[in-house]
Order: C-alpha cells, then structure tokens, then sequence
C-alpha cells in the first residue's frame, strides 16, 4: 500500500484511499454485496446469491481503491481518477514484485451505490477495484497483446 501512495498526484491532492478486506470482513463485505443483489433481483436462484457472497473470498487479502475528486482549479477530476488507477496498478505491481498474485477485479456492485454504501464509502467515492492478492498457484499465463503497430502513431 505504500507503493499505492507512490504516485503521480498533480497538485498533492491525495484523491484516493484504500479499505482492506481480510479474513472474516471478505465474507462480512460479500454478504453486504449478496443482500443488494437479492433485493435488486427477487427472482435469483440461491445459487447466483451464494456466488455474490463469495465476491471477496477467492483471495485471502482484498484492497479496495477508493477514489474522490475535490475542485481544483488545475486539477481536473480526470486527472485525479487517473492517479486512483495509478496507485491501483501500483499495488498490482508491488504485490507482484513481491512474488504474490494479484489481480484488479470489480464487477456490477462497484457502480452499485447501495453496496459501495454498505462498504463504507461516502456518496462522493467511487470504487476504482478491488485487488486480490494471495499465493499463486500456478503460473499466470499471458494473452495475446495490442500489437505496438496497432496502437502507435508518429505525429
Ligand atoms: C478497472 C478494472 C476492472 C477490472 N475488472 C475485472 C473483472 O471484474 N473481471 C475480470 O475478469 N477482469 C477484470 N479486469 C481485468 C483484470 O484486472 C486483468 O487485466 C485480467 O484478469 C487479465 O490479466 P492480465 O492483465 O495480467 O493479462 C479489470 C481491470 C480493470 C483495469
């Protein structure tokens, strides 16, 4: 999480903080996350309730990387998202780095105000993810990428 402070952040602002989920809270935010859904959609299956209930247990640590912007008169909101993502990816990366698994993960209940309440954010804050981190288990396999040709012009 310290890395996660590590980053561009115009004008020293801060716009981001993050919630851990360990142990019993990954199953105490997964119920949060379950009771939203069941009520949202009465006619699920118990099956899809017990998959929201597991949101956060695939992983023994989950950081969540929560994200508000404040006016600034140089600062746009965008930049200040932007360094969110920074610092999510940054914490991708240190918990790489330091030989664990890490995978940034959010799904419906990120955008979903009634859960990102229950979770403890304030009506300004928005969830940029969740990142999971534990012991791999196998290697990670990589997939195809943007070719560079694809992707870079020369101006
Ligand atoms: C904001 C954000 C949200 C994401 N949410 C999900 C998700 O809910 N489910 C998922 O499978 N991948 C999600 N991803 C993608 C994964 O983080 C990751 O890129 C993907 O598993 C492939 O791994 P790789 O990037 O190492 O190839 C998300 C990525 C970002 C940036």
């Amino acid at each position: 999480m310290t890395i996660g402070t590590r980053v561009p952040d115009h004008g020293k602002l801060a716009p981001w903080r993050f919630i851990v989920f360990e142990g019993d809270a990954r199953a105490r935010a997964g119920d949060v996350i379950a009771k939203v859904f069941a009520r949202k959609n009465p006619g699920a299956p118990a099956t899809d309730i017990e998959v929201e209930k597991k949101r956060l247990t695939d992983a023994p640590l989950v950081i969540g990387v929560v994200s508000f912007t404040k006016p600034h008169p140089k600062v746009p909101p965008w930049e200040q998202e932007l360094s969110a993502g920074a610092s999510a990816m940054n914490i991708v990366t240190a918990a790489t780095a330091l030989g664990y698994g890490a995978c940034w993960l959010t799904g419906w209940f990120a955008f979903d105000r009634d859960v990102l309440d229950g979770l403890g954010l304030k009506p300004d804050e928005k969830l940029a993810g969740l990142i999971h981190i534990g012991t791999p288990t196998k290697p990670s396999e990589d997939r195809p990428r943007p070719a560079l040709s694809d992707i870079v012009t020369r101006f």
